[in-house]
């Protein structure tokens, strides 16, 4: 268990996360918000890339310490970006991350042979780095942070620049690995921890505004979500009044779904909350400038 209670971080006068608090079991936990909502910041203080300005990280019931780098040994980590060594091949680099990892060459090579069979490098691990293209170069990562079988596995956004297929290979190879281990997943694409999230973690200008289970996160919109068949101009009428996230056009009819409060029409139809309809009534009213 690991139990984060009021961490604080500012760089200079941007207050990147300011009361951050949520605790993760075992299972894959989404860590989401939009651009600048400080996913990053909160992962590099959890892998001590950077140290909090206040608050503190439990594990099982005690304090971290630092010093020692026991904690940091549990812990496999994809950053969000990084420079990969381009004349490396993509087995020479996951034996180099084994050895910094401290795994035994024999180990080392049964969970690389193992990995790259899953995320499907394997025709391809003796090519250089420098020819993969941005979705092979993702799936190394992801690949390296699995090594040397972490507890804790922190994933700073590792499906951007993944084919939609392999977004589905990513989530249920996370799905499978999730007994025995804290998997914290950093995203704004609630597609990519859809159906595998045990739980939810919803940064907004660096404070946590929910920290559940998915469904409780989706309840939050019951009541607030409402399907309106419109014609011509009300549809103009309905966007200027509410919060409109689909429009959808089929034989000759459109009808949209918003977000309100109460309901909208006399027409209009209460219907089922989902987390994208969550994720639309916390952070709609966010424009990415506010905060980048
Ligand atoms: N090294 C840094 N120096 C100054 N500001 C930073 C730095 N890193 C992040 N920030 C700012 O902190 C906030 C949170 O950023 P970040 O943790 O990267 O969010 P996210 O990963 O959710 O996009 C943003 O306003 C960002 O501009
Ligand atoms: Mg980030």
């Amino acid at each position: 268990m690991l139990e984060i209670k009021g961490i604080r971080k500012s760089y200079g006068k941007i207050r990147a996360l300011c009361d951050c608090s949520c605790r993760l079991g075992e299972g894959v936990y989404g860590l989401l918000g939009p651009n600048g909502s400080g996913k990053t910041t909160f992962m590099n203080i959890l892998t001590d890339n950077i140290r909090q300005d206040g608050g503190e990280i439990l594990f099982n019931g005690e304090k971290i310490k630092r010093e020692n780098g026991r904690f940091r040994a549990r812990i496999g980590y994809m950053p969000q970006s990084c420079e990969l060594i381009p004349a490396f091949s993509c087995l020479d680099f996951l034996h180099y991350m084994a050895v910094l990892k401290g795994i035994d060459r024999k180990a080392a090579s049964a969970q690389i042979d193992s990995l790259l069979g899953r995320f499907e490098l394997d025709a391809v691990k003796n090519r250089k780095i420098a020819s993969f293209s941005g979705g092979m170069k993702q799936r190394l990562m992801l690949i390296q942070a699995f090594l040397g079988e972490p507890e804790i596995v922190l994933l700073d956004e590792p499906t951007a620049g993944l084919d939609p297929k392999q977004r589905v290979l990513v989530k249920n190879f996370l799905a499978e690995q999730s007994f025995g281990k804290t998997i914290l997943l950093a995203t704004h694409i609630i597609g990519d921890i859809e159906h595998i999230a045990n739980g939810v973690i919803c940064l907004k200008k660096g404070e946590t505004i929910f920290c559940g289970e998915p469904n409780a996160l989706a309840e939050k919109a019951r009541g607030a979500v409402w399907s309106c068949t419109v014609d011509g101009d009300a549809l103009g009428e309905l966007k200027a009044r509410f919060r409109v996230i689909a429009i959808n056009s089929e034989g000759g009819k459109t009808s949209c779904r918003l977000l309100s409060p109460v309901k909208p029409s006399e027409t209009a139809v209460e219907v089922q909350p989902t987390l994208e309809d969550a994720y639309m009534l916390l952070y709609g009213d966010e424009h990415e400038a506010d905060r980048v």
